[in-house]
């Protein structure tokens, strides 16, 4: 199973700009990246705090066909939002919740945040790719790409303008141990 993490950065590393939730800093260019390259996978997971900010549009773009988990350790409390097929609320372990999801036949599954999720998926060494839109933006604070330490070797795939933008689209591989 190909596992990546996809998310959009300021240039100083934040995900989410001040005390602002959300993703409103991202750019048109970016926006349109990432609905294109959601359609390539054929399963989602991000934690609660990404899911609560972003509930309205999630739940307005529900699909069998491309089912979301959403990590909490407390699944019953969100047990009203779930529709089991499209939007599942999980309290597996990364490890468990990625044997599940292989289990169900997925062989796509991207991380879409945030910090405490990215950091999570990272440590249980579970992630292939880092696929991170580099907004020409500082912010100084934020919500930073990763929540506690770490220290991961990355090999960088590719790197690309996108188009009519001065956004940048990294792709970095990480090594993964062979009984994941
Ligand atoms: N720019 C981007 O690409 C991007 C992408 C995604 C998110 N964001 C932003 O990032 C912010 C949210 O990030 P965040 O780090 O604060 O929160 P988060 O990672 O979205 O969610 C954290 C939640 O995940 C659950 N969780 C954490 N560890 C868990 C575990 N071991 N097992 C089960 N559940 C676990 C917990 O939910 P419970 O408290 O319910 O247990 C925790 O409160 C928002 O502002 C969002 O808009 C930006």
């Amino acid at each position: 199973m190909e596992i990546s993490v996809i998310a959009a950065q300021s240039l100083d590393g934040f995900i989410a700009k001040h005390d602002l939730p959300g993703t409103d800093f991202t750019s048109e260019a970016d926006k349109l990246h990432f609905r294109r390259i959601l359609q390539t996978f054929d399963s989602l997971i991000f934690g609660r705090l990404t899911y609560e900010v972003s509930r309205a549009a999630i739940r307005a773009r529900l699909s069998p066909s491309l089912p979301r988990f959403v990590m909490t350790r407390n699944p019953r409390a969100w047990a009203g939002d779930a529709v089991y097929g499209q939007l599942e609320f999980v309290s597996d372990t990364p490890t468990a919740l990625v044997a599940r999801l292989r289990d169900r036949g997925f062989r796509r599954c991207a991380v879409l945040g945030g910090s405490q999720i990215h950091s999570l998926f990272l440590e249980s060494n579970l992630i292939d790719t880092l696929i991170i839109t580099i907004e020409p933006r500082l912010f100084g604070r934020g919500v930073p790409f990763l929540h506690q330490c770490i220290d991961a070797n990355l090999r960088l795939e590719s790197v690309e303008r996108l188009p009519a933008s001065d956004s940048l689209l990294v792709t970095y591989r990480l090594a993964k141990s062979p009984d994941v």
